[in-house]
């Protein structure tokens, strides 16, 4: 992790922070409306503008450490796949909401479960947090997956919490406390 640049090197990808450069691929990545299906927060249809002022917010709650947003960028095209957030971070209680998306071209190729892994690793290696949780419609299978493999643990379902399409949608609270991080991923370093 290069702390001034916040810079997270993976194999495959690259973590780093947005710029306004990236406007293009993300547009490109946010066009399929199976994009927005679960997710909570992306416009639709989702328009130049609306990529401008989320690379603004972004740097700027990134420089008040408010929260940490990513771009997911590909070593071997340097073309941004998507992007990947710690929000809501409170310092008090050490604890973090992950968010994140992939444009649909690069589904089903392991790449969140990577960028999960990595900002793991930045959430309690350098921000010491002893909690990363995520919440997700119940329906989301490949975001549910991602949890697992990467070792989040079922914390809750709330029962249609969420309305949208017309019906009332179960959220799920997926969570990983630092002992349980330490356990599977600093035991795995270990030979
Ligand atoms: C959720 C998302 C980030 C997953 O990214 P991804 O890179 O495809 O994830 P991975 O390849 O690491 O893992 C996904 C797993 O789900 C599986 N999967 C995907 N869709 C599935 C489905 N409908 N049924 C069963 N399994 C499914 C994949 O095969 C893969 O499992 P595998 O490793 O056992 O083969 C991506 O689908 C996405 O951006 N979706 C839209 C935005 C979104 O929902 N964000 C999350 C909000 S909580």
């Amino acid at each position: 992790m290069n702390r001034q640049k916040f810079v997270i090197e993976g194999e495959r990808i690259i973590l780093r922070k947005l710029k306004l450069s990236d406007v293009q691929d993300i547009c490109e990545n946010l066009q399929n409306k199976e994009m927005v299906k679960w997710t909570l927060n992306i416009p639709w249809p989702y328009k130049k503008q609306d990529a401008i002022k989320w690379i603004r917010k972004s740097q700027y709650r990134l420089k008040n450490k408010e929260e940490y947003t990513f771009g997911i960028i590909l070593k071997t095209t340097t073309k941004l796949i998507g992007s990947i957030s710690l929000m809501h971070v409170d310092y008090k209680n050490k604890n973090a909401e992950i968010g994140y998306w992939l444009g649909k071209k690069y589904w089903g190729q392991g790449f969140m479960t990577e960028s999960v892994k990595l900002i793991l690793k930045f959430a309690f290696g350098k921000l010491k947090l002893h909690r990363v949780y995520a919440n997700l419609f119940e329906e989301n299978i490949a975001s549910k997956k991602v949890l697992k493999k990467c070792g989040f643990r079922l914390e809750g379902r709330i029962r249609e919490c969420r309305f949208r399409y017309g019906k009332w949608h179960n959220e799920l609270k997926y969570g990983m406390l630092r002992s349980e991080y330490e356990k599977l991923y600093e035991k795995r370093a270990t030979p």
